[in-house]
């Protein structure tokens, strides 16, 4: 049987399987679900070794565990191809906004909602399906093949860039593979060359040892909640420029083609504004959405707490007041210093009633990958073939910091070849994935290895 013929004879199992996958909780984040993490861990091995890997081991990590499968059969003179997905996923809160229950994952028409289904369930089993195809077809890939699976993505990765550094001979390769990414519209491939990176922290202002009435002290006792607010107001002025000094120093410039070239990316901006839910958008007036969503760094708040939040009102001044802030960045910008600059600065504007703490959560690198390689021509030639339409380069604004370890650490480029929809409402209620998407994406990969 033809390697295609076989995905689509076996698609209502595949489909199967995968809903299998995705109703494990793995979610890496939570103590509670520990033993979730591990068991989606254990089901990736055991379908990788049922896929045909010879060679396939969960491996410990101080944290959750990576799944290392490994097939070598089509010898030196072909290259190595590494896969890398991830198989924990994020949270499911706010639970009541989801139309069906996140780890019950529920076909509507096309669509497979589940928590974890685009981000990275699907995507990263895709290359599972793939690799069981060839081996029940030509009894064999056409390429050599290595995979890692991890469990800690969704958590800034705190035990891969180490891991990867302890195994470099067991994941040497000629080129990495990821899907993780999306596709500009069903009918529209698209291949990412660029990611933002990330550097996430969470600050906390300290003032009066006890929460204190916020009649008998308020006016004179300086209220932490209060400062942070101000102190958040100060990081960047109202259209989104940050203001903090020497934030922008390394930031890479758009060339004036690369702009012209972005500019000609398909957008629809009501549709845009439909998908975030917004009436306007915002931000640096001198770039465009796209421009600003993908190659410019942003500031956000991503949680902010302290004092009385339950129902009715309560009179009080607290005496600590936290918020969570990422900043998104671009090439060349270095998390860790980007993180020591806003640390001094939050310091720096602080006023002298309050103490202020700086944690750094975690952080990653972005990316931008090579498009002239002999693979990205083979990836452009298997969307093209799949989706009867060439597909666009785009940069993406979403982070995926193990392309730059790869490139560090392994020396090679990546190939971001990711099946999602821009409405797959990744990280939020309702989260699915297209399932033609998902039957394309395993032919694409199909071809791609065959092209190479
Ligand atoms: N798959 C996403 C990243 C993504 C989504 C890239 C869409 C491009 C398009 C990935 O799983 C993710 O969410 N990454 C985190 C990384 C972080 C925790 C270091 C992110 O971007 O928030
Ligand atoms: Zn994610």
């Amino acid at each position: 049987m033809d390697t295609l013929t076989y995905v689509y004879t076996h698609r209502q199992r595949f489909l199967d399987e995968l809903s299998d996958f995705l109703r494990i909780p793995s979610i890496s984040t939570q103590a509670a679900h520990k033993q979730d993490v591990r068991a989606a861990a254990d089901w990736l091995r055991t379908h990788l070794s049922a896929a045909g890997f010879p060679y396939v081991e969960v491996m410990e990590t101080p944290g959750h565990p990576i799944v290392y499968a490994r097939w070598m059969a089509a010898g030196p003179d072909k290259p190595t191809v590494l896969i890398y997905g991830h198989y924990d996923v994020q949270p499911p809160d706010p639970l009541d906004e989801w139309r069906t229950p996140p780890f019950t994952p529920t076909l509507v028409g096309d669509d497979l909602f589940a928590r974890g289904a685009s981000d990275d369930k699907g995507q990263a089993f895709i290359h599972v399906k793939a690799a069981e195809a060839f081996k029940m077809t030509r009894g064999a890939l056409p390429v050599n093949v290595k995979c890692i699976f991890e469990g800690e993505e969704e958590i800034g990765s705190p035990n891969l860039n180490p891991f990867i550094e302890a195994h470099q001979d067991l994941l040497a390769a000629d080129i990495g593979l990821i899907s993780d990414t999306h596709i500009l519209g069903k009918d529209l491939p698209a291949i990412i060359y660029a990611l933002r990176g990330l550097a996430y922290i969470e600050v906390t202002v300290i003032g009066p040892d006890h929460d204190v009435h916020s009649g008998l002290y308020g006016g004179a006792v300086n209220n932490p909640l209060n400062v942070l607010c101000r102190m958040i107001a100060q990081l960047q002025d109202a259209q989104g420029h940050v203001t903090i000094p020497g934030f922008y120093d390394s930031v890479r410039d758009l060339s004036p083609a690369e702009r012209a070239e972005l500019a000609k990316v398909p957008f629809d901006r009501a549709a845009w504004l439909k998908e975030a839910g917004v009436r306007s958008d915002w931000g640096e007036p001198a770039y465009t959405i796209l421009e600003r969503t993908t190659a410019r760094p942003a500031l956000d708040v991503n949680g902010i707490w302290g004092g009385y939040i339950e129902p009715g009102a309560k009179t009080v001044l607290p005496g600590r007041a936290s918020a969570k802030i990422s900043m998104r960045l671009v090439p060349d910008q270095e998390p860790q210093a980007i993180t020591r600059l806003v640390e001094a600065y939050l310091q720096k504007i602080a006023p002298p009633t309050v103490q202020v703490e700086v944690k750094d959560l975690h952080g990653g690198e972005g990316a931008i990958v090579r498009r002239d390689s002999p693979a990205m021509q083979a990836a452009f030639r298997a969307y093209a073939a799949t989706f009867g339409r060439d597909p666009i380069f785009i940069r993406e604004g979403g982070s995926i910091p193990v392309v730059a370890t790869f490139q560090k650490v392994l020396g090679i480029e990546t190939i971001l070849m990711g099946f999602g929809l821009p409405d797959d409402q990744l990280h939020a209620p309702n989260e699915k994935f297209h399932i033609p998407n998902f039957y394309k994406g395993i032919e694409t990969v199909i071809r791609f290895m065959s092209g190479l």
